[in-house]
């Protein structure tokens, strides 16, 4: 873990000084406010300046935020290091709760200062630093903390290995970086230094480091067995919220609390969305829309990746293949036939004279600076670029007017939503000894299309004008591939901002490596090196704005692939470029929960049938069923890799017409759970455990999920394989496809003869589904649907569920919303809650199950008011 370095460059520090050594910390002038703690923290002994030079002093602060939050925070006297911005991060307000009265305890050793926090209900050790000395220097902070024999730890991502994490020599590294293929044990898109810890019977709680420090953390057993957890940052400070539980989903809903509730999604958000990297032209486009169509799948929103643009510059359009008139057309004509249509923003701007999104930027000064004040400049898809300063007050007027001018209704393109990639940043220049302007010759960016544009063939579009006609070569075409300040929190001076002696163990190299330099100094005086995980947090906020801005009232749909903690409250994200793989087909469940359930971001897909590589059939068959509940479904394929649309192969057409035919049945379901998580921060997906908590068999599974918290999803898992073997909790189960009863044991339980269109979904009992009578084309006639309520009685012969309805779109949708809740006590079926949508979709009829046969109640029933009937 710790190099050898040349002798010279370690000065003050002891030889072969080990954090070992290390004097840690003493406590003094420790005032015990009710509620409140302060404390002084000194060097206790000679600083050992391991890794860079120890803080002689240091405060402690410690709130009883709420009842179920404890704030614990670790800082330097002299607020010289970079604490993360409260305007990109904003921190919730303590409530200023007595101690006694609070569900987590905080204590205190003086000498050496350790601490540790317990529930106060039972005494159990949450946390203890005990026996670790803390290091606080200028550019490494350590803390460790014991952990109980085999912990259940979840979280700490963004990462691609298991949900619940290995507790052995395992490393997760924080550090955004540009990720194909999503690497196992690796740093990857996103840093969210939080983790939940799960204790079966006694009890769940969360820890949130809020850090945006490049980071390793380990989770280990010393050579005695104990096991530990422990920080290794390169800079911030120790800012803890630990969150009480006691049930897993509280600590959810605690976490929200702190990074905030995640954004309202729109309802047709839900639809199926189809994309790939290299549609030849806007005809294509098109085309695909058009077999969508007549393959009988319905398609909601079609996306354009960096084809459109000229030469790869944002917010320009290739005049041959994606001529500005046409693309405006598509889009109307999506959105005649009730389609969306969505493109790519990317942060890279080309530095060029003639290009007005440069020369506009650059007259306000948007672009993060070299030092000799010149425009920072690296190599991106349109070749030599610069980056926007997203912090610059300017940055965010700049964004919104490139954004209303390009997208402009009336004269450019009506886009309904936009992504940002490479928001990272990606930086194609590999490291410091890249020349921008030679790279971008050398690595021919942007990419020269190879191919002339196609003329019109006389063969038209069904649903489109007459001027879309697509090449008959069909699929052919291809493009080739491819300032210092003190006391203020903005970081400490006389860093060694590019080489810190501590490395964390960056999958991409050294800290700049393929991003943005990290001793460029941001606007505002902080630096790359401590907000680089938050560049693409900074830039959907951004986003988010401009859309909103562009379309004020209406919830804007932005998709990232850069997260950082508190991403969900503004965007949508999928989980990047991963591979045609049953791997990555498997892996996309944990990231699913880990992102739905710990992290607080509910919108959240992989790239249905893989991204990079060839998708085969029966894969990309099960990934159209499995990706189908999940929230957010989209298909998309790198340029490099072959089409996969759904209609391509006639065994996964049938599989995605099941899937979508659920999928949009449910949409309210989930829609309901979406108002939920937005509003309370209850998951929109459940690891087993949230539901089981006290069952131990349930804490390792993530090869099935719940989506919304009544629908039991077991995927096949296993290659290429027509059976499936899944758990199934001591309960009462009902299949969602045939409504028979099944009763789970504990027991793992083995379905044969899952055919390539089947995928095991079961209702859980105790819960009412809303279901929509119909699917439909498009969300805005599913939305017209009437209702099927099915009732799943529980063991205790009793069920509850509820339902959301509002216009769909609004941002703030004021008093037009219901919020209809469901109930069954095994004999009288019941309605009660708020009936401000007003509709004249009804419920048709109520399915009761659990008797020998499901009981079917005839209706209709208005879903303006209270209803009730009784079964004899
Ligand atoms: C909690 O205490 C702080 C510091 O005294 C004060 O600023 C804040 O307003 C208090 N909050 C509440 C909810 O009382
Ligand atoms: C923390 O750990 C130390 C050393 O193992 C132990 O003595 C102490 O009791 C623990 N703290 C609490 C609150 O249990
Ligand atoms: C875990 O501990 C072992 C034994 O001390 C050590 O060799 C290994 O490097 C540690 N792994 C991590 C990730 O810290
Ligand atoms: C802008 O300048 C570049 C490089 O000099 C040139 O290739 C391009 O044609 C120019 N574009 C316009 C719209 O003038
Ligand atoms: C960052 O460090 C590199 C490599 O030493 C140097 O070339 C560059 O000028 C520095 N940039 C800034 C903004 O300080
Ligand atoms: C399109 O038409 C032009 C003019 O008729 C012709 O020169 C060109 O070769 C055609 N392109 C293709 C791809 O057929
Ligand atoms: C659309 O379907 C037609 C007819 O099957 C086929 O020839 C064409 O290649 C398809 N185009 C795309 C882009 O999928
Ligand atoms: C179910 O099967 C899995 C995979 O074979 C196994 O790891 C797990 O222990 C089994 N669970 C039970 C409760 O038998
Ligand atoms: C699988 O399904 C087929 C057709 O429905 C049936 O003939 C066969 O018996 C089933 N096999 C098993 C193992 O259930
Ligand atoms: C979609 O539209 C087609 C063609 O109009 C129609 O045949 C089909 O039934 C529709 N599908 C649904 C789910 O409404």
């Amino acid at each position: 873990m710790k190099r050898l370095l040349p002798l010279l460059a370690c000065t003050a520090r002891a030889f072969g000084a080990t954090i070992e050594d290390c004097p840690g910390y003493t406590a003094s002038n420790v005032v015990d406010a009710d509620g409140t703690l302060t404390a002084d923290l000194t060097l206790f002994g000679d600083a050992c300046n391991v890794y860079s030079t120890d803080l002689p002093d240091l405060k402690l602060l410690v709130e009883y935020q709420t009842e179920t939050r404890l704030h614990v925070k670790i800082f330097d006297a002299g607020l010289d290091v970079f604490q993360v911005q409260d305007h990109i991060l904003p921190r919730p307000p303590s409530q200023n709760v007595s101690s006694s009265g609070a569900a987590l305890q905080f204590s205190l050793e003086e000498s050496p200062f350790s601490f540790s926090v317990t529930r106060s209900s039972s005494g159990e050790v949450l946390f203890n630093t005990t026996g670790s000395q803390l290091v606080f220097e200028s550019q490494y902070v350590y803390l460790k903390t014991q952990l109980p024999q085999n912990p259940n730890i979840y979280g700490l991502g963004e990462h691609s290995d298991s949900f619940r994490l290995p507790t052995e020599n395992y490393q997760r590294v924080l550090w955004n970086s540009e990720s194909p293929f999503i690497p196992r044990l690796s740093n990857l898109y996103g840093s969210h230094p939080n983790y939940l810890d799960h204790r079966g019977g006694a009890g769940s709680h969360g820890v949130f480091l809020l850090n945006s420090n490049g980071m390793n953390i380990n989770i280990n057993q010393t050579d005695t067995g104990e096991q530990f957890l422990e920080y290794n940052a390169i800079g911030g400070i120790l800012d803890f919220y630990f969150l009480a539980g006691p049930s897993p989903s509280d600590v959810s809903r605690q976490y929200a609390e702190v990074v905030g509730l995640p954004a309202m999604m729109s309802y047709w958000t839900f639809g199926f969305h189809q994309c790939k990297y290299g549609y030849w032209d806007v005809n294509m486009v098109a085309e695909v829309v058009g077999n969508y169509s007549a393959a009988n799948i319905p398609l909601e929103t079609m996306w354009s990746d960096i084809d459109y643009m000229d030469l790869r510059q944002v917010f320009t359009t290739d005049p041959e293949r994606f001529p500005l008139d046409k693309m405006r057309e598509l889009a109307d004509t999506l959105h005649q036939r009730g389609q969306h249509y969505i493109m790519m923003l990317d942060p890279g701007i080309h530095r060029l004279d003639n290009y007005s999104t440069f020369t506009r930027g650059d007259e306000k000064g948007v672009f993060l600076k070299a030092d000799d004040g010149s425009n920072y400049r690296g190599v991106q898809w349109a070749g030599e670029v610069v980056w926007p300063d997203w912090i610059a007050p300017q940055t965010q007027e700049w964004w919104t007017d490139e954004i209303s001018r390009f997208f402009d209704p009336e004269s450019g393109i009506d886009i309904d939503g936009a992504w940002n990639d490479m928001n990272e940043a990606s930086n194609f220049c590999p490291d410091v000894n890249c020349d921008p302007a030679q790279l971008a010759i050398d690595s021919n960016n942007p990419p020269q299309p190879t191919n002339p544009p196609r003329n019109n063939t006389g063969r038209p579009i069904p649903g489109f004008p007459d001027d879309f006609q697509p090449d008959p070569t069909g699929l052919a075409g291809r493009l080739q591939p491819r300032q210092e300040a003190s006391g203020q929190m903005k970081g400490l001076p006389d860093r060694d901002l590019f080489s810190p002696e501590y490395r964390i163990n960056n999958h991409r190299g050294d800290l700049s490596d393929s991003t943005l330099y990290t001793n460029i100094t941001n606007v505002d005086g902080t630096h790359q090196y401590d907000t680089h995980n938050m560049y693409g947090l900074t830039m959907i906020t951004a986003t988010r704005n401009a859309l909103l801005a562009r379309r004020p009232g209406r919830r804007p749909f932005v998709l990232t692939r850069s997260t950082f903690a508190g991403a969900g409250t503004r965007a949508a994200h999928w989980f990047g470029d991963n591979n045609s793989s049953w791997d990555d087909y498997r892996t996309s469940i944990a990231q699913l929960l880990a992102f739905a359930a710990v992290h607080q971001m509910p919108m959240v897909g992989s790239d249905v049938c893989g991204f990079n590589g060839d998708a085969e059939e029966h894969m990309c068959a099960r990934w159209a069923l499995l990706g189908a509940f999940m929230p957010f479904y989209r298909n998309h394929a790198d340029m490099s890799a072959p089409f996969q649309e759904f209609y391509l192969w006639e065994l996964v057409a049938q599989a995605a017409r099941k899937a979508i035919d659920a999928r949009y049945r449910l949409l309210d379901y989930v829609y309901t759970a979406m108002y939920r998580s937005s509003t309370t921060g209850a998951p929109i997906a459940n690891p087993l455990f949230f539901i089981y908590p006290a069952d131990a068999s349930t804490f390792g599974i993530d090869t099935q999920f719940f989506y919304g918290d009544a629908l039991l999803v077991s995927p096949v898992i296993e290659d290429d394989a027509e059976s499936v073997t899944y758990y199934l909790p001591d309960d009462i189960f009902y299949d969602f496809w045939t409504l028979e009863p099944m009763r789970g044991t504990g027991a793992n339980v083995t379905a044969d003869n899952v055919t390539w269109t089947d995928i095991p979904v079961h209702i859980r009992g105790g819960t009412v589904l809303p279901l929509r009578v119909e699917s439909a084309n498009t969300t805005a006639e599913l939305h017209q649907k009437n209702f099927q309520l099915i009732v799943a009685p529980g063991l205790d012969g009793k069920a509850v569920g509820s339902l959301y309805l509002d216009d769909g779109d609004s941002l703030d949708v004021g008093d037009e919303k219901s919020d209809i809740s469901f109930a069954w006590d095994g004999t009288t079926f019941k309605t009660t809650g708020t009936f401000g949508y007003s509709t004249d979709v009804a419920v048709e009829s109520v399915v009761v199950l659990g008797g020998e046969q499901p009981v079917t109640q005839e209706g209709p029933w208005s879903l303006n008011e209270p209803f009730e009937f009784t079964l004899s």
